[in-house]
């Protein structure tokens, strides 16, 4: 059951006596209280399969379904209401039993209406209580879960850098043979050399899968640079039309449209600087772009906004294109997982910008609907303590 928004009780009175139940309801409202009211215990518990209610009053004497077994459906179905039974007084056992049974509590008849208004507050506080506690457990193993995930794709990065440095030179090595041995097999005097066309066609083949080698090697060590990564100022809006510009030809092609997203004013949003990594940073651009223009396909719209939250900088990349299935959002930052053909993407995009945003300290989320589209988050602190240097 959903909280009601504005921590109003919904209440429900339910006895067969219609001037008790009455008189009571009309003294109830007088205190805030708006009780919906039934007279016996089906009518009850018909309205709670309909209704949202957080504590129900329950009249243990009534014709039909007692109160008893009334309560005792309750708490089969709706184990979050809390019911507060009204006995007779001569009936004291009646409460205990109800008690046992799952009551919170139990009032004897004639009710003392600010007694029972009391206990209304308080059953009302269990419930509120039980559910900001079942939140907070939800929340919490949410964190634990994008921790545990976050550590295995740090060090899985870790390890695929130093595997990519190993790759790159023998990959280069193998290049750079193929080209010879293409070289001396094309030269003219080779021209009538045994089975000439079968080796070119398995030169062409190293060549093309050394080319996707050196696509993933390449996505994993980054477009740069063997010195340490460089800080310095980074207007992440200027750096986005840097990136768009490279993609300017794909955009135009498909007709997609670039929209920033703009304030009531109709201005774009306050553009925020940070004092980050520019190349670590247009490598997230370009692949998340690059993802976008691949979902969205012809005539597709990408929406950008940028702005400044406290002491964070976010940028929201926002497609209408395929979408993401949700068994696949816990796999999309995974390394190699890929929806794409061999020739199209090799499944290391979203693993590296995961990885740069977590070096940059930052933080990377994502909300998809099928078929709808799909919207990247990323929060990057504007200054990374002991980076501020030049
Ligand atoms: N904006 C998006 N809309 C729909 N699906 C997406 C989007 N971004 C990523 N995906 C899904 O996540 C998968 C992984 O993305 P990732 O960028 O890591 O690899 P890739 O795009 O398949 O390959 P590469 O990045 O090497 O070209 C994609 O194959 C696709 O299924
Ligand atoms: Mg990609």
């Amino acid at each position: 059951m959903k909280k009601s928004s504005d921590n109003t009780i919904r209440l429900l009175l339910v006895d067969d006596e219609d001037c008790f139940r009455m008189a009571i309801a009309k003294r109830l409202e007088k205190r805030g209280f708006f009780p919906i009211q039934a007279s016996c215990g089906e009518a009850c518990m018909d309205i709670l399969e309909r209704k949202p209610v957080d504590v129900v009053v329950l009249d243990v004497k009534m014709p039909g379904i007692s109160g008893i077994d009334t309560l005792k459906a309750i708490r089969q179905k709706h184990d979050r209401i809390q019911v507060i039974l009204l006995t007779g007084n001569i009936a004291v056992s009646d409460g205990i039993e109800g008690i046992k049974a799952g009551a919170y509590d139990y009032l004897t008849k004639p009710v003392e209406i600010d007694h029972l208004v009391n206990k209304i507050k308080q059953a009302f506080e269990i419930t509120r209580l039980e559910e900001e506690n079942i939140e907070e457990l939800e929340y919490r193993s949410k964190l634990e879960k994008k921790i545990i995930d976050t550590q295995r794709l740090v060090s899985l990065g870790t390890m695929s850098t130093g595997i990519a440095h190993e790759i790159n030179n023998p990959l280069a090595i193998i290049n750079e043979s193929a080209g010879f041995m293409k070289q001396v097999i094309s030269a003219p005097e080779m021209v009538d050399f045994f089975r000439k066309d079968d080796l070119l066609k398995g030169i062409e083949k190293i060549e093309k899968s050394v080319k996707r080698a050196s696509k993933v090697t390449h996505q994993l060590l980054g477009h740069v640079k063997k010195q340490e990564s460089q800080f310095s100022e980074v207007n992440l809006k200027t750096l986005l039309d840097e990136t768009l510009g490279l993609l300017k030809n794909n955009l135009e092609d498909k007709h997609i449209r670039i929209d920033w997203e703009t304030n009531q004013q109709g201005k774009i949003r306050k553009e925020p600087i940070l004092w980050s990594d520019p190349y670590q940073l247009r490598q997230v651009l370009m692949n998340l772009l690059n993802n976008a223009v691949h979902a969205v396909g012809k005539n597709g719209v990408i929406t950008l906004s940028n702005y400044a939250v406290e002491e964070d900088i976010v940028l929201e990349i926002q497609d209408n294109g395929i979408g993401i299935p949700k068994e696949n959002l816990g796999k999309i930052f995974d390394p190699f997982f890929t929806t794409k053909s061999f020739d199209e993407g090799t499944g290391l995009g979203l693993f590296v910008v995961h990885k740069i945003i977590v070096d940059l300290k930052g933080d990377i989320e994502v909300e998809s609907t099928l078929g709808k589209g799909t919207c990247f988050m990323i929060k990057l602190p504007r200054i990374i303590k002991g980076k501020s240097e030049k």
